[in-house]
């Protein structure tokens, strides 16, 4: 298994190109399953992700085609309506082709996701949500088996927001027989994204980047041409970076515009920040400031920026408090990060940092993606050398980061 290694990197400078966004490229990718034509995407991250997708949708007899961040998607032999439980395990988001296929083929059996590192994370918002579009739901074997003749307008107010259940019923009420209002849509750039790809393969969305979706369903979605925005929590990673290092860094292909409070965060840090078209341009020239972080849905502090804010508190003057408002459990970075000698104590859901001169090295395990990307953070601003285990969770979201790291100047390697 590989394990990445890594010595203290003060000053990180130089230029960093961001991604395309994971998040964005996962359900973009099943809304080819919404037509036998061909969906053509630029800008699809190398990720391990997008790998267990692409061969999810391979299984149900999808054509994929990727080489150099383009993608083509063409279902017009779908044989198979199952994703089953050997893939879902691999990665939850597998549940958005369950949207697609019921609106697209009537039937669907998608494995339940079942709990992960950060939290229980149900999906009775989605399951709900089809129901009231007509569909018949049993949950049989650990399986969610899903069927309706033809999917019905419906209007649908989703009790919670839910990135993934808004995308999942956005794809199936694209197309559903007559009109969909749904009521309390997350507001993420990514959701936004899909509408759009949705709307170039000739869906017909109201309301797109606001609470209320409004979705005139047609009888078919044709062949489209889409650029996937680029991976806002990748870019806050590489700022959080410069933050921490006191360096320079100039972010590339950024879509600036929805970094949303990120950016207002790490200025409150101390950090100097500029825009210039699809370039941010990030300079920290002191010891960060701590900055007290609560996460909610976009356009607030996003959750998964929450492991790699906590290290800049980690190492900041004074004491921070960031507190978790999404997931139950998404603190699996805390025990590691005390043991590179951050100091931190959890109460409920709330984080208390007393900012440390400086981490030290140590051996530490990754738990999940974002948690892994805290502790290539510490490791950056730690004395000595840290051994990172089981970065399999890296690779499932952000696309060659050594090699982006070391561009910037950092003493990283990867040791299989
Ligand atoms: C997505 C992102 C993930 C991010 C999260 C929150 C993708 C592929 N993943 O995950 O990176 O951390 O948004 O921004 O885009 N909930 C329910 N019932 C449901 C659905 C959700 O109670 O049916 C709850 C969840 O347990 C959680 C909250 O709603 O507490 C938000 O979760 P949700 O937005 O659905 O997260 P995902 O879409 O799974």
């Amino acid at each position: 298994m590989d394990k990445l290694i890594i010595k203290k990197s003060m000053n990180l400078s130089g230029e960093v190109m961001i991604s395309g966004a994971k998040n964005a490229a996962l359900p973009i990718i099943c809304a080819g399953i919404l037509t036998k034509n061909t969906l053509k995407l630029t800008n699809v991250p190398h990720l391990k992700d997008i790998q267990t997708l692409m061969a999810l949708l391979q299984q149900l007899g999808v054509t994929v085609k990727f080489s150099n961040s383009q993608m083509e998607i063409t279902a017009d032999n779908i044989h198979n309506t199952v994703a089953p439980y050997e893939l879902v395990k691999q990665m939850r988001a597998s549940i958005l082709v369950l949207g697609p296929l019921l609106a697209r083929f009537g039937e669907a059996k998608v494995s339940l996701p079942g709990g992960c590192a950060i939290g229980a994370r149900p999906v009775d918002i989605h399951i709900r949500g089809l129901e009231a579009m007509g569909a018949e739901i049993k949950i049989e074997h650990g399986y969610i088996v899903a069927k309706a003749h033809k999917l019905k307008g419906a209007k649908i107010t989703m009790e919670t927001v839910t990135v993934t259940g808004t995308e999942n019923l956005l794809m199936a009420a694209s197309l559903a027989d007559g009109v969909t209002i749904l009521e309390n849509c997350a507001l993420e750039p990514e959701v936004t994204d899909l509408a759009n790809c949705l709307v170039s393969m000739g869906a017909k969305i109201d309301g797109i980047g606001t609470g209320t979706l409004t979705i005139h369903g047609v009888l078919e979605l044709h062949e489209a041409h889409h650029e996937i925005i680029s991976d806002r929590i990748e870019a806050g990673t590489y700022m959080i970076a410069a933050a921490i290092t006191q360096g320079n860094v100039t972010l590339k292909n950024l879509n600036t515009n929805i970094m949303g409070s990120v950016i207002d965060s790490l200025k409150l840090s101390g950090a100097e920040i500029k825009l210039d078209g699809t370039n941010l341009n990030i300079q920290m020239r002191n010891k960060p400031h701590h900055v007290n972080v609560s996460t909610a849905p976009y356009p607030d502090f996003p959750t998964d920026m929450q492991a790699q804010y906590m290290v800049l508190n980690t190492i900041a003057e004074g004491i921070s408090t960031i507190t978790e408002n999404i997931f139950e459990n998404r603190y699996m970075h805390v025990s590691e990060l005390v043991r590179m000698g951050a100091k931190i104590n959890i109460n409920g859901n709330v984080a208390t940092i007393t900012g440390v001169p400086y981490l030290t090295g140590a051996k530490v395990m990754a738990t999940d993606l974002r948690a892994s990307a805290s502790l290539v953070l510490a490791g950056l601003v730690a004395n000595g050398e840290t051994l990172i285990d089981r970065i399999y969770h890296l690779d499932r979201g952000y696309e060659n980061m050594e090699a982006k790291l070391i561009k910037l100047g950092a003493n990283i390697s990867r040791v299989t």
